[in-house]
């Protein structure tokens, strides 16, 4: 039987088993009314510290992490990386370590290389929690997604998910399918051929025989890449759009964002291919007009703010157990 989350660092879905990631979202659910509270505050984590550590742009992750301290009355403090000593040539490693010398309690952090998360955890006192490195992972994203999931469809296991979009740099798209694989979901992913590696069916121990062709016939595959959008699309309870990455293309992977909307923008018309009750989900910043059309994103079926609501639960489950705290399970 597996155990509850009893983690120091969360690096990666990856990581986690179904048990773990499970008591991570009841936590959440456990937290998330008091933000509807009129005092927004509880003392769970009084006189702890969490710093907030981003090297890379970000609105939703960072602004959701210092709620998620202030509401727990945890101490946050906020380094961006035009504010760090890196400017001044420090390393990443030295200023993690002087950081760690002010003894916080976590270190939340952003980097645009895959893997900083965890080079920091095997130094750091602190609690290393990832808030999405390069194209690896973001887990605590995949989680708020769950949390979304379970909110309107009550389990996660036996949907099908379609994930569209640029696969190949999304960070997103990976905790997603570690996930939702691990809690029973079946999920199809779909792009541009440049965007979507075939290989990429082998994240996960799908059962097959280890080749990345494509196989659609086979009805117990956990992750499927499908041919085009349409395919992902049909019959799916949820679709999840992802952003098209510029910040992290260093080619052209299609021929402009105009034929990139025409092919594979979520429109009202693809989404009608969808279960009649199918829900959508952009993990933000969106691009307006390009993956998905304005009247779908501000449609009912919508729930990308949603997903920011449940945003600030997670992040204080995480924060939470992170810091000693023990799942709502134990
Ligand atoms: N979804 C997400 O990570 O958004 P931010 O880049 O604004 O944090």
């Amino acid at each position: 039987m597996d155990k509850p989350f009893r983690r120091r660092d969360l690096l990666g879905i990856r990581d986690l088993s179904a048990a773990e990631i499970v008591g991570i979202l009841n936590t959440a659910e456990t937290f998330a009314e008091i933000s509807g509270r009129e005092v927004k505050k509880v003392p769970a984590l009084r006189g702890k510290t969490i710093i907030n550590l981003f090297f890379e742009n970000s609105t939703r992750t960072r602004t959701s992490f210092e709620l998620a301290a202030k509401r727990l009355s945890a101490d946050a403090v906020n380094i961006s990386v035009a504010s760090s000593s890196v400017t001044k040539g420090e390393t990443l490693l030295d200023t993690a370590l002087n950081l760690d010398a002010m003894a916080p309690d976590c270190i939340v952090v952003r980097h645009s290389s895959a893997g900083v998360p965890h080079q920091l955890a095997k130094v750091s006192r602190a609690a290393i929690v990832n808030a999405g490195d390069g194209a690896n992972e973001h887990p605590t994203q995949a989680l708020l997604d769950a949390m979304t999931i379970r909110e309107h469809k009550k389990q996660i296991k036996g949907l099908e998910v379609a994930i569209v979009g640029d696969i190949l740099h999304s960070r997103v798209a990976r905790s997603n399918i570690h996930l939702l694989t691990k809690l029973g979901a079946k999920v199809r992913v779909a792009g541009p051929g440049t965007l979507v590696p075939r290989p990429f069916d082998s994240l996960i121990d799908s059962g097959n025989n280890g080749s990345a062709s494509l196989d659609f016939d086979v009805r117990d595959r956990k992750l499927t890449v499908c041919p085009n959008v349409e395919d992902a699309i049909t019959g799916a309870d949820v679709v999840m759009i992802l952003r098209i990455q510029t910040e992290r293309q260093d080619a052209a992977f299609f021929p402009s964002l105009r034929e990139y909307s025409i092919h594979y923008g979520l429109t009202n018309e693809r989404l009608e291919l969808a279960k009649k009750d199918a829900i959508v989900l952009h993990p933000g910043p969106m691009n307006r007009g390009i993956e998905i059309a304005s009247d779908v994103a501000d449609s009912s079926r919508s729930l990308i703010l949603d997903q920011v609501k449940y945003g600030v639960a997670v992040r204080m489950a995480v924060l939470y157990l992170s810091t000693g705290g023990t799942t709502s399970d134990e």
